[in-house]
């Protein structure tokens, strides 16, 4: 098994034996996995395709690392720890036995539908150990899984699974989150009407709802468990072979389905889980994300299961029943490390102290906080209310693209700074490029932040455009990923991230392109035309603010403002729901018909002091109008 890092000083041989021998350094590694066949090549790689290749010539299935090797040591031990929505239900504990004879039977579910390796398969449930099963399930015998978080629309489901022409769809009869029920199953079918490659669909009876089942399409869960044999031996894949698919939003264009590899990802989700978080045996974690966004996959699947630990799967809201349920949760499960967004963290905030009243929080030892930059204020409340100022918290940098964390401190271990990543993992190689893009070195500085050399986490490609993932990631800079974050390294060379610097905004923790909001908007039979941005929100981090224009004004402001609401939720989902609306008469445009959206981002945020050069528009006079508009409904 892995063994963590223990000292500053080794995190600092670590690091150093990354730079100098990276190829022995991941050998050493991965070597602690379990294989079928070992690797005989551990890097291949050049940036300007770009071609990545960790571990070839291996062959393993990540399912033996996750189950099978733990069923000596940990058959007992609680894998899954599940927490429902409702306090008042029942908690579920599923041991590493339990789920080892879970995934092996839905493997065999999955070949009785005729899923075949290098199949896609779509998953589009609630937070419940099946979810897991699921992904589980397909990685064993050898397809390749398609989280959809459950709280996208019909529409985006359809899209994400025509996309990846996925042949099976998982899903569950419904949901609660909070008080609001999600109907799962209606969804799925209008997905499916509108997405012709899906030959099956599997349903979870979770809530017993009665629901619409379409004969020799539609199946129950628990009809095809009761008759799937309890033994399944796992398919060899090579290393390269894919894992997953997950989408994300960028700035342009549709949502991408970054893909990630077998071998790499596991090694990568792997040692992170174990050093960044420093988990020792009989832990109890808890991630708060939901398994449609990669924190899920990587830190409530596999990098918990990989190091045989218990994982604890939340289905509520931090908000529900009241403000205090994330501590009601930890006092109740005894919850060692706890993993959240700032989101939640402000929207928690608001409440003040009082909901911890009461509440025992002596089990926890390390906090965690990613998906966003967390502000100073946030950082101290986290400390100082949850972590009663004893437990770190690692403020973890990362993305759906790198697989697993990137930048962070490791906990117990590398020193703090509220509101700094800190540093980068081992294997991780930075660089902080200016405008003409060429590396800033030394301290004291800011730009954008590039990566110049593979780790294992890494994304391979986009599903299905190559070209794209070439142009997104590869093409700003020259041999070198870029995150298309930017960043501040201080002093003493500690890494702060700044936030996006391209179209992408992030609300609540949700990674949201503008173009997406926009074509959503679109679609509106009275708009004419939309700009969308992010402004600084209180709690959700940033708001998304949406300039429109219509061509039908006998319809009142109210109206327009709700129809145009509605519609983005139809479209994405409740998630992307515009903030504020303005209606306006012009956008600000350059004479080649370019938005100039920075001008529009300033007046979002109230900073109109100083809107740069504006006589590049052909009507500089429209930013006056917009600026009186967005007074009045600021
Ligand atoms: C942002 C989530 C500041 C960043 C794991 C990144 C962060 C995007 C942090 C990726 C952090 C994530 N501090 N910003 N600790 N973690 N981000 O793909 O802008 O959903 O590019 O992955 O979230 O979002 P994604």
């Amino acid at each position: 098994m892995l063994k963590a890092i223990q000292s500053f000083t080794e995190y600092q041989e670590a690091y150093q034996k990354s730079i100098d021998t990276p190829e022995l350094f991941w050998d050493e590694v991965a070597a602690t996995f379990h294989w079928k066949k070992k690797w005989t090549n551990t890097l291949l790689w050049n940036f300007s395709e770009p071609k990545i290749e960790w571990f070839g010539g291996g062959t393993l299935n990540i399912t033996e690392n996750c189950l099978d090797r733990h069923q000596t040591t940990r058959k007992d031990q609680t894998a899954i720890l599940w927490e429902p929505n409702d306090p008042k239900d029942a908690v579920r504990r599923v041991s590493y036995g339990e789920l080892f004879t879970m995934v092996q039977q839905f493997a065999n579910v999955l070949l009785s539908l005729g899923v075949k390796k290098g199949d896609r398969v779509c998953i589009y449930m609630p937070m419940v150990p099946e979810a897991a099963v699921a992904m589980l399930a397909c990685a064993r015998v050898g397809a390749i899984h398609s989280v959809v978080f459950a709280g996208f629309s019909s529409q985006s489901l359809a899209d994400r699974i025509t996309d990846a022409e996925c042949k099976v769809l998982l899903t569950a009869d419904s949901m609660t989150r909070g008080e609001k029920k999600i109907d799962l199953k209606g969804i799925a079918d209008a997905a499916m009407a509108a997405s012709p490659t899906i030959e099956s669909c599997v349903v979870y009876q979770h809530k017993g709802t009665d629901i619409l089942m379409q004969e020799g399409r539609d199946y129950y869960w628990h009809h095809l468990m009761e008759k799937a044999n309890a033994s399944h031996t796992a398919v060899e894949m090579e290393s390269e072979d894919p894992l997953f698919i997950l989408y994300t939003s960028g700035s342009t264009g549709k949502p991408k389905g970054v893909l990630h590899t077998i071998a790499g990802y596991m090694v990568y989700a792997a040692y992170t889980f174990k050093n960044v978080f420093q988990y020792q045996d009989g832990d109890v974690f808890c991630c708060t994300a939901d398994i449609g966004w990669v924190t899920g996959h990587s830190y409530i699947v596999y990098g918990p299961l990989l190091n045989g630990a218990t994982t604890l799967m939340f289905e509520g809201i931090p908000s529900w029943p009241d403000a205090g349920r994330f501590w009601s949760v930890i006092e109740k499960h005894k919850v060692n490390i706890f993993y959240t967004a700032p989101t939640a963290i402000r929207s928690l905030e608001v409440f003040g102290t009082e909901p911890f009243v009461g509440k025992d929080l002596s089990s926890l030892k390390v906090l965690g906080s990613v998906g966003e930059p967390i502000n100073e204020e946030a950082w101290h409340w986290y400390h100082e209310n949850a972590g009663k100022g004893r437990c770190p918290i690692v403020d973890t940098w990362w993305q759906t693209e790198t697989g697993g964390i990137m930048i962070s401190p490791l906990a117990n271990i590398t020193p703090l700074k509220p509101a700094f990543a800190t540093l980068p993992l081992p294997g991780v190689q930075l660089a902080i490029m200016d405008e003409k893009g060429t590396e800033i070195h030394g301290n004291g500085v800011e730009g954008n932040l590039c990566i110049k050399f593979p780790w294992p986490g890494m994304s391979r490609t986009i599903y299905g455009d190559h070209e794209r993932f070439h142009q997104t990631y590869f093409s700003a800079y020259a041999n070198h990923y870029f995150t298309g974050d930017g960043c501040k390294r201080d002093e003493d060379g500690y890494i702060r991230i700044t936030g996006r610097v391209d179209d992408v905004i992030n609300v609540s923790g949700h990674r949201i392109g503008t173009g997406e909001v926009e074509d959503a908007i679109n679609e509106h039979g009275y708009v004419v035309e939309s700009a969308v941005v992010g402004y600084p929100h209180d709690i959700k981090g940033q708001g998304i603010w949406a300039f429109v224009i219509c061509d039908r004004e006998h319809h009142s402001y109210e109206e327009l403002c709700n129809e145009a609401k509605a519609h983005v939720t139809k479209v994405i989902g409740p998630f992307a729901r515009p903030d504020r609306i303005q209606v306006v008469k012009a956008l600000p445009k350059t004479r080649s018909g370019k938005i100039m959206r920075r001008i529009l981002r300033k007046i979002a945020e109230g900073d109109t002091s100083n809107l740069g050069d504006t006589s590049t528009l052909i009507d500089p006079t429209v930013v006056d109008a917009i600026k009186a508009g967005a007074d009045m409904i600021r």
